[in-house]
């Protein structure tokens, strides 16, 4: 409340509730309908004296724990809602029922543990950011069927289980970011629904093994990252739909072969988009098929010389690239 409103003037009564309301603390410009709290001692979801036209929220830095339905109803035109680092905790169940206009929900850098049932149903969301908060898992239940999700980011979470029921809610989906979290399987219909699917990002995750029919339906997939997993092994026809792949990074695993065959469908990969490096690679007889590839698509390899035989002894810290036609021949 500025001192204006303090006055208490009934003339002034209409600026106060209309075009000069802003909450306390807030920025707020009418123009283009936008609110910015910006590392402000908020303890509270400042519901009151944001102005009923605001269709762009930003909350960031405040100590803020929770927000409810009831909050949100203050602001029925609401478009983007960003509450970057604050301290939330709480969801209410049916937070968007009166902001069917929501587009985006950025709720990166809280400290969301468990979200409640509906939690994000009714409005017709496309993008939702839960990146960097504490969840361990997710519910199928936080959304209704036929969700118009396209962009979904739970990076930096606690997840061990994939959020396979969930995803099935998704079949508009075209950005999953599930990197930096503690997967260890992926079940092999996980991704079926995502048929739009053009970036996956599963870095920073403990996967070790990938069932060969996981990428089947993903066939609009341009990025898939899985570096620093624990990949040992990938199936021979894990790529074998991936046409349109342009980045593929498979470095910092525990792969020693690529099996023959496996890398043929990548026509698209943009110059430096396969990225195998930091892998413990065996230089025996069955390098071949990767020794022939790299030679015949070098550019679209990074730093192909960082490919390096981790054995047999005699190969060991030359680079698969290096290896002569003999040496390849005397270790079969
Ligand atoms: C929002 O409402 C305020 C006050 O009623 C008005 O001054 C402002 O122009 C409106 N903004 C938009 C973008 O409609
Ligand atoms: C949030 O609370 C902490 C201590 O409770 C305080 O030190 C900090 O300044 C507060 N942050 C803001 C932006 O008010
Ligand atoms: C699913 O959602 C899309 C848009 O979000 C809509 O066009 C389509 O009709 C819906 N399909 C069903 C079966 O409800
Ligand atoms: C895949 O991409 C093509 C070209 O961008 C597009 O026409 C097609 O509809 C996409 N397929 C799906 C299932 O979204």
């Amino acid at each position: 409340m500025n001192a204006w409103c303090a006055l208490g003037f009934l003339w002034l009564a209409f600026f106060c509730h209309g075009a000069l309301s802003c909450p306390a603390l807030c920025k707020c410009y009418s123009r283009r309908a936008e609110v910015v709290c910006n590392e402000v001692p908020l303890t509270e979801y400042p519901s009151e004296g944001l102005p009923k036209n605001t269709t762009m929220l930003t909350i960031q830095f405040t100590n803020i724990t929770s927000i409810t339905e009831e909050h949100l109803k203050a602001t029925p035109l609401l478009q983007g809602l960003h509450l970057y680092s604050n301290h939330l905790q709480h969801l209410s169940s049916n937070l968007l029922r009166g902001v069917q206009h929501l587009d985006t929900l950025d709720l990166t850098g809280n400290k969301l543990t468990e979200l409640p049932a509906d939690v994000f149903s009714h409005a017709l969301l496309r993008s939702l950011v839960l990146k960097n908060n504490l969840i361990e898992k997710t519910d199928a239940d936080w959304l209704l069927d036929n969700s118009s999700l396209t962009w979904l980011d739970l990076s930096g979470n606690h997840l061990r289980k994939f959020p396979t029921a969930l995803l099935q809610k998704m079949p508009h989906l075209e950005n999953l970011d599930l990197s930096n979290n503690r997967l260890e399987t992926i079940s092999a219909n996980s991704l079926q629904p995502l048929a739009k699917l053009e970036r996956l990002n599963l870095q920073d995750n403990k996967l070790d093994s990938l069932d060969a029919s996981m990428l089947q339906s993903t066939r609009n997939l341009t990025h898939l990252f899985l570096s620093r997993n624990k990949l040992s092994k990938i199936p021979q026809n894990l790529f074998q739909e991936l046409s349109q792949v342009r980045i593929l990074s498979l470095d910092d695993n525990q792969l020693s072969h690529i099996p023959p065959g496996s890398l043929d469908q990548l026509s698209s990969l943009d110059e430096e988009g396969l990225d195998l490096s930091a892998n413990p690679w065996l230089c025996d007889g069955k390098v071949e098929y990767l020794w022939r590839w790299i030679q015949k698509n070098k550019k679209k390899i990074f730093l192909p010389e960082t490919i390096i035989c981790a054995s047999p002894e005699s190969l060991s810290s030359r680079s698969v690239m290096s290896l002569t036609g003999s040496e390849l021949n005397l270790q079969s």
